[in-house]
């Protein structure tokens, strides 16, 4: 058996990620310690965020060095086990990387945590609607965007997992929801399929005018997965106490620094509104709340998601790639193997 990996080869020149910033690497699988066991990865799921990993370095991190194993969020079924509290067959998910294989001790040597299947739910779904995409939608809505009946709320990267599902939770709260997505397609998915009030492709222009013929009483809760320029707009069109709530900032993740500052930001004072940035993390003790509240919507088909399946460890990438252009429709997956099907 051999192990693959995508290494990391060099930084993006001008935040735009291609193949030459990998490079693939192959050796025999890894032999585990006492204490340790075996997993052969099913999933990655590619997010906006991994670019930091090779500009910054995110969130109290650094940015990763030439020759490092990339990092990725991931899903996989232990298949080794020298420890009886992780048995094979298990499903766990963590930051297990651009591989086909990772050792782990559940503990330090890179952390996972145990996944239970649910009936009526793909395992790919427990990445996401189900994994770290619902449980940011969740806890954004129900800790910072605090909506109230008839509320309009309006979300940036409204087609991409944290949104889709934000909205149609938002949606079920009674707001009336308008998403900002980046092609046609995506819009109208948004206002057809995830019962959206409006939807504004961003890439044609003309976005605060748009906003505001959409919004004629301004934002009541703007709910930010992108950053930049459509931040602004979106402050420019604030109702009287709106909440702004920082999810994310996709459109900066490429610099270093020089992040664009919202022009419009003393709306905060002229509309006493708030603006609160998260982290879903913090709310790691009360992940089951939100699966469990979730998880019949998704069985019902309520709550509906779309997933963009690449084939192969070797399109990890352009899969990366793509997410972070938008060229691609729902939540951006690599398929490593069959393991957890
Ligand atoms: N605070 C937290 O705890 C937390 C937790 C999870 C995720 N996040 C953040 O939430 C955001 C959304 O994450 P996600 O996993 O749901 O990603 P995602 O929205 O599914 O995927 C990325 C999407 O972002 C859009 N995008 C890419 N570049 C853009 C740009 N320059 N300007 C505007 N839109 C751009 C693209 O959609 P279009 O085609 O519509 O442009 C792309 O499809 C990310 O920024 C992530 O870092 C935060």
């Amino acid at each position: 058996m051999e192990n693959s990996r995508w290494l990391v080869a060099s930084r993006p020149a001008d935040g735009i990620v291609t193949g030459q910033n990998f490079r693939m690497e192959t050796s025999p699988v890894p032999e585990i310690g006492e204490g340790e066991f075996l997993i052969e990865i099913a999933y990655s799921i590619v997010t906006p965020p991994l670019l930091m990993w090779l500009t910054t370095g995110g969130m109290g991190g650094k940015p990763l060095t030439p020759g490092s194993l990339m990092r990725c969020g991931g899903m996989g079924s232990i298949v080794k086990s020298n420890n009886p509290a992780w048995p094979v067959g298990q499903l766990v998910n963590g930051d297990l990387g651009w591989q086909k294989y990772a050792v782990s001790n559940g503990a330090d040597k890179t952390p996972v945590v145990k996944v239970t299947r649910r009936d009526g739910v793909s395992t790919s779904a427990l990445m996401h609607v189900l994994g770290s995409g619902g449980r940011t939608a969740y806890f954004g809505l129900t800790e910072f965007c605090r909506p109230k009946l008839g509320d309009t709320m309006v979300i940036s990267g409204a087609a991409g997992n944290v949104g889709s599902i934000l909205a149609q939770l938002a949606r079920m709260q009674g707001c009336r929801v308008i998403g900002i997505a980046g092609s046609q397609r995506k819009c109208d998915w948004l206002t057809g399929e995830l019962g959206c009030d409006g939807a504004i492709n961003y890439k044609d222009g003309g976005l605060a005018e748009k906003l505001a013929a959409l919004c004629p009483k301004g934002i009541d809760i703007f709910f930010d997965n992108v950053g930049g320029e459509t931040l602004d707009a979106a402050m420019g069109q604030l109702a009287q106490g709106a909440r702004v709530v920082l999810c994310g900032a996709t459109s900066q993740y490429s610099h270093d620094s020089d992040w664009y500052a919202p022009k419009n930001y003393f709306n905060l004072v002229y509309k006493q509104a708030t603006m609160s940035g998260f982290y879903v993390g913090n709310f790691a003790a009360r992940y089951e709340e939100a699966v469990s509240r979730l998880a019949p919507m998704v069985v019902s088909g309520t709550l509906k998601y779309a997933e963009d399946i690449h084939d192969g460890l070797e399109k990890a990438p352009v899969a990366l790639g793509n997410t972070l252009s938008g060229d691609h429709f729902g939540v951006q997956l690599v398929k490593i193997s069959n393991v957890a099907d």
